[in-house]
């Protein structure tokens, strides 16, 4: 017995478990892969207010961004004056791989981030330095451990307008949109708040205080999570594509179905 099974697996037949392994296997990897990019936060030990961080980012600064956004970076016709501009939004424009800008068009586009952590924290020391803005955000505020409700409330007044209820993303004029806020680090949600990158306003503490902006990030971790309630969603992209979705599939399965009794009945 045991030799004849032996003898069929050499003969190159594959387990019938082996394909589904494969795939699991395959699955595990690319969201581990994912996970690790999309997590990582502002936690490395650099000291944005020591002068060889401040030296280090202005030489990363003159060599990568000072084409566009000049020697002191005051602005230029390619790039507008970073003056005042804060740690935050340089974290949040080089950590999500916005800048160095690749290409005009209507929107810089999050992409493969293109510095270090270190290199990215040492170019925002060097930024901070040149006047006071938004810093980089406290860490307490980034667990995703608050009112879930409260940042669901507050969500759907002061997001959902541009990013979509379920933060899927949408289109804005111009060519411009709001992009999905799923797998978004909390740093750089944080980060976007207090700097309103392109269309987006900004939302100080003033008017969404930082406790809020912590609740807004829970709420954005939990829908993230949790499995979603009446099955598949299609990506929650809105009833347009949704409604299309039906067409085609549903449509294409109808007609299948007709052409399939009608060849049988023949
Ligand atoms: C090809 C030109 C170009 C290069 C290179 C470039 N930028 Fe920019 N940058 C822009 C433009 C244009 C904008 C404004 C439009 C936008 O936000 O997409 C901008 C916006 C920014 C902002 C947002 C400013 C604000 O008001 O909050 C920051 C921060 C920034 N850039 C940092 C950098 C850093 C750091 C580098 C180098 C690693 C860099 N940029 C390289 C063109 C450039
Ligand atoms: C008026 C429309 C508008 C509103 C309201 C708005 N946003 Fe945005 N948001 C944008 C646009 C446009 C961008 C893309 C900016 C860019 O690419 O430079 C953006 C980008 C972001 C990003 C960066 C996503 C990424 O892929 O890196 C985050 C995070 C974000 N918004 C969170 C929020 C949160 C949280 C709120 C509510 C407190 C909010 N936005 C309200 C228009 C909006």
């Amino acid at each position: 017995m045991a030799r004849a099974k032996k003898n069929v697996r050499k003969s190159g037949r594959r387990h019938p478990l082996a394909t589904v392994a494969l795939v699991a296997v395959g699955l595990l990897v690319t969201g581990a892969a994912y996970a690790g990019f999309t997590q990582t936060s502002a936690t490395a030990e650099v000291d944005l207010s020591s002068p060889e961080t401040i030296s280090a980012g202005q030489k990363l600064f003159g060599a990568n961004c000072a084409t566009c956004h000049g020697m002191n970076a005051e602005g230029t016709k390619d790039g507008p004056s970073l003056i005042g501009v804060g740690a935050a939004s340089v974290n949040f424009q080089v950590g999500t791989g916005r800048m160095p800008l690749a290409f005009q068009g209507p929107q810089g586009m999050a992409r493969e981030r293109q510095f270090n952590e270190e290199q990215t924290l040492q170019m925002a020391a060097y930024v901070a330095s040149l006047a006071p803005g938004p810093g980089l955000p406290e860490q307490r505020y980034l667990q995703g451990d608050g009112d879930v409700a409260n940042g669901g409330a507050l969500f759907r007044i002061n997001c959902a307008m541009c990013h979509n209820v379920a933060a899927a993303g949408g289109a804005l004029t111009e060519g411009k949109f709001a992009p999905s806020l799923i797998g978004v680090a909390p740093t750089h949600v944080y980060e976007a708040m207090v700097t309103g990158p392109q269309n987006m306003p900004v939302f100080n503490d003033a008017n969404i205080s930082p406790q809020d902006k912590a609740d807004i990030i829970s709420y954005l971790k939990y829908i993230q999570d949790k499995p979603a309630v009446g099955g598949l969603t299609l990506g929650s992209i809105g009833p347009v594509a949704e409604g299309l979705f039906i067409w085609v599939i549903g449509l294409g399965i109808i007609i299948g179905f007709t052409v399939w009794v009608t060849a049988k009945s023949n």
